[in-house]
């Protein structure tokens, strides 16, 4: 076949909503797109472990310990879901890991800001769960293969992580006054920073045009991000808290919620690096692959010694 009827075959495909499989022929540039993505993607749900698993010590209580325990290794799980589906790009995984633990490679702008209260610990399920969920339940539909199938079994356990993270600003919205206003606090701070998850408005966005017509990407930032406010703007008033944004407002006409403009200034300071927590990250992370070099060694070891008995038996 040439190539041309090699990039026939693959836009029918896509056309005809046929999922496309790592054995597939793919232009370069979608595979290089979905290892950029898939990558990052990765490395969000494991940096994202640090700020919450801070506060797994401190939890005020077994039950909400034994909640926010099983959040974070949740989490771990999806960065080895995706780490996988990437691997099947052709790259590996200690590649990627590499490229994260040298600062390369990004991941998500959110987990640079630092979980200061028990609070924080609702608000990031709440609102950073919440904005990943509508990114998530999107990409389910992508057309890559095993990212759709990765992204179908991570959406399952995100709405107990946002459901978990909603019941804890609930009781401590019901509780006292102090109470209240740490999650106020919390919703102040964070708010701004989980619209900021969505990236760059479409108009400047590098690479949504193409990855819609891969189909990679069935939605666009504003427009999931414009979702995310929609959901949660009545989320919030129903604890009796103000979202932090003078000009959001009801529009009837459209049946949206119009909200002010995002800072894009710190935005792109925090992706490149100047956020306030991106060098703490980045050293708890290489201090944990450090720390795990012995089980990788011994699970690398224990897989040798397998493989050896298999050719001897
Ligand atoms: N943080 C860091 N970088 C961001 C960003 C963010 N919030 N938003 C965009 N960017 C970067 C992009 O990576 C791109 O840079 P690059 O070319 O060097 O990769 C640049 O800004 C331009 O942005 P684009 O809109 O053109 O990039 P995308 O088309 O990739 O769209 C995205 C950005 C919507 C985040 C998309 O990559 C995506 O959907 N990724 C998969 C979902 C994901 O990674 N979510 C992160 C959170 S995961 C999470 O929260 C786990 C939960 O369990 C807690």
């Amino acid at each position: 076949m040439t190539l041309v009827d090699l990039q026939k075959r693959f836009d029918e495909k896509i056309e005809a909503e046929v999922k496309i499989e790592p054995k597939d022929w793919m232009p370069d540039g979608y595979r290089k797109t979905l290892i950029r993505q898939i990558s990052q993607h990765a490395h969000s749900e494991v940096v994202g472990m640090l700020p919450e698993g801070n506060w797994i010590t401190r939890a005020p209580s077994l039950r909400r310990k034994a909640a926010l325990l099983a959040k974070v290794q949740d989490e771990g799980g999806h960065g080895l879901y995706l780490y996988a589906a990437a691997e099947t790009l052709g790259v590996s995984r200690e590649e990627l890991i590499d490229e994260l633990l040298c600062g390369k490679a990004k991941y998500s702008s959110i987990f640079n800001y630092p979980a200061l209260s028990w609070a924080d610990i609702g608000a990031i399920g709440w609102l950073v769960d919440g904005a990943a969920i509508m990114n998530q339940v999107m990409l389910q539909r992508t057309s890559y293969g095993p990212y759709s199938r990765a992204m179908i079994r991570i959406c399952k356990e995100e709405s107990f992580h946002q459901r978990q993270g909603y019941e804890i600003l609930l009781t401590l919205c019901r509780g006292s006054d102090e109470q209240k206003a740490m999650a106020q606090d919390s919703l102040n701070r964070w708010w701004w920073p989980s619209l900021m998850m969505f990236g760059p408005h479409d108009s400047e966005s590098t690479h949504s045009e193409q990855s819609m017509s891969w189909k990679i990407k069935r939605k666009s930032n504003d427009e999931l991000r414009q979702a995310f406010v929609d959901a949660t703007v009545p989320q919030a008033r129903y604890l009796g808290l103000t979202i932090p944004d003078p000009d959001l407002k009801w529009n009837e006409s459209t049946g949206h919620w119009e909200f002010g403009e995002i800072d894009w200034e710190e935005f792109w300071q925090v992706v490149k690096g100047n956020g306030i927590c991106n060098r703490q990250r980045l050293k708890d992370r290489i201090r944990a692959h450090e720390e795990g070099a012995w089980v990788r060694e011994a699970a690398m070891a224990h897989a040798e010694k397998q493989r050896h008995r298999r050719d001897v038996a």
